[in-house]
């Protein structure tokens, strides 16, 4: 059973979380984070050692500040250590930053399955929501947002070796796909995620077929 204390931690945590990214334009707006959490508690069923209270406070601060829009790959650990101080142990804030610090996607080929239970939820949470049909909603919305063009034909993926080079590229929306998005189904931590996923991935694929048949103007 959740202390009562902590689910009114959660509960002023999303509040935090709700007024700083509502209405964020990147698709990592308020309701993106509010999916993840969802997701983080149905995936959690299947883990009953999970530390819930570490998982929900983590899946609630994951983008906070996030590298991708502030700039900065601390920055998102630092806020959430700024609002967790004097609310809850140091040993949760350590795991959330942990958490935190592990769900990020670093490039086609870094290795980034986490350390931990909570990590690893959080992360497929995260991950689920990048792909299918609101993944492909977030993928346009993100790539208009940093002024990125839909498809350029003349630019191919890349498999980005390091983090730098991930974070640098500059690539078009579709290329992302091939980058992240269809990468992500066999990158799974659990099963249930992994079941979600493969379904995700076949939506993608069906729309990307779509829109090269309109693309090469047979369609
Ligand atoms: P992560 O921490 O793994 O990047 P996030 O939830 O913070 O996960 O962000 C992932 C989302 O950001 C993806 O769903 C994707 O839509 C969007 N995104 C990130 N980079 C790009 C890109 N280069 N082109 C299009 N979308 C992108
Ligand atoms: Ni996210």
């Amino acid at each position: 059973m959740k202390s009562n204390k902590n689910k009114l931690l959660v509960k002023s945590t999303a509040k935090f979380v709700e007024e700083k990214m509502r209405g964020e334009a990147t698709g990592h707006d308020w309701w993106h984070v509010y999916r993840v959490w969802r997701m983080a508690r149905r995936l959690a069923k299947n883990y009953k050692e999970t530390d819930m209270l570490v998982l929900e406070l983590g899946a609630l601060l994951h983008d906070i500040e996030d590298w991708k829009f502030s700039g900065s790959v601390e920055a998102s650990g630092n806020v959430a250590e700024q609002w967790l101080k004097s609310k809850c142990d140091s040993a949760t804030i350590e795991k959330v930053k942990k958490a935190i610090s592990e769900v990020t996607f670093k490039g086609a080929g870094v290795d980034t399955r986490p350390t931990t239970l909570e990590g690893m939820i959080i992360q497929d949470a995260d991950r689920l929501d990048a792909i299918g049909a609101l993944g492909i909603a977030r993928a346009f919305s993100y790539g208009g947002a940093k002024g990125r063009e839909i498809y350029n034909p003349l630019l191919k993926p890349i498999f980005h070796k390091n983090f730098k080079q991930y974070k640098n590229s500059k690539g078009h929306t579709i290329n992302h796909f091939y980058e992240k998005l269809f990468l992500l189904k066999d990158r799974m931590n659990t099963k249930a995620a992994k079941d979600l996923a493969t379904k995700r991935y076949k939506i993608m694929k069906k729309y990307l077929g779509e829109f090269f048949k309109e693309w090469s103007g047979k369609a």
